[in-house]
């Protein structure tokens, strides 16, 4: 079990009002009460619920997290949120380049590349997401795809400047759809993925520092199996993140994984 940290990410997507979004980080805080060896976790509401849930969580060790971000500081840009917005409301992490930002809001790997770029100088520890589409997998080119992904998200960047990096492999036929990527197959991507990075950094050894987090239909029932895999740092989550009953259980799944690393050391 490697020393990285494990990280167990709930993207909400469009999903919750202010007054549900609170309750449901207060259902986590309370969930994981009187709990030590916890994983790092991180909850990514929608921008408008970032104050209620930053003000839910209060003291307890749960991270915040936005899900997208325009790259510039401020100006015309109707309708974008800038990194330092971000910032001020209290949340630490941000989400890049999601499949379904790339899908349906026209991003690409040069944007998140841009958008990198910025979390880094705004001091954001940023989750970059990669992934291949259903036609990619089938046509045998999930590696060159995901590996393309990181090769242009991390551009013109140094392993000094990168290091508070967390990518999350996340194959989009697996997202929001129940098919659930095999464990082992999503480990061969995530230690893939640690190798691209290694290369890009010319043979160093910096991608074995980096987090890889799987995300797609992650649920209570696949944590486990998807926690014993050594590249398989945590998971970022959509649908089961979206209710305590379902979230805290793969927080548990997180949880035993850091115990397990301890336990090791
Ligand atoms: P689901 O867990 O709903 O498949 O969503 C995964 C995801 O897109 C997390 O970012």
């Amino acid at each position: 079990m490697s020393s990285r940290k494990t990280i167990i990410a709930g993207n909400w997507k469009m999903h919750k009002t202010r007054a549900e979004a609170a309750e449901l980080a207060k259902a986590i805080v309370d969930g994981i009460k009187g709990q030590h060896e916890l994983p790092e976790i991180v909850l990514c509401p929608p921008f408008t619920c970032l104050v209620d849930v930053k003000a839910a969580v209060g003291s307890a060790r749960i991270a915040v997290g936005a899900q997208n971000m325009e790259h510039r500081d401020s100006g015309a840009f109707t309708g974008e949120i800038s990194p330092s917005m971000i910032k001020d409301v209290g949340a630490t992490y941000i989400v890049i380049g999601h499949s379904e930002r790339r899908q349906y809001y026209g991003e690409t790997n040069s944007t998140v590349n841009l958008k990198l770029k910025s979390a880094l100088h705004h001091k954001l520890i940023p989750i970059v997401c990669v992934g291949e589409s259903l036609d990619e997998r089938e046509a045998d080119l999930t590696d060159s795809v995901v590996s393309r992904q990181v090769g242009a998200a991390l551009a013109d960047l140094s392993k000094d400047e990168l290091a508070p990096l967390v990518v999350a492999y996340e194959p989009i036929w697996a997202i929001g759809t129940g098919k659930i990527c095999d464990s082992k197959e999503a480990n061969r991507v995530a230690a893939m993925i640690r190798s691209t990075i290694n290369e890009l950094y010319h043979g160093t050894s910096f991608g074995d520092t980096v987090p890889v987090l799987y995300g797609g239909s992650v649920k209570a029932s696949t944590i486990e199996e998807q926690m014993k895999q050594p590249d398989i740092d945590g998971a970022l989550v959509g649908g089961a993140s979206l209710k305590a009953e379902e979230f805290l259980p793969i927080i548990a799944g997180g949880a035993k994984r850091v115990q397990l690393a301890t336990s090791n050391k």
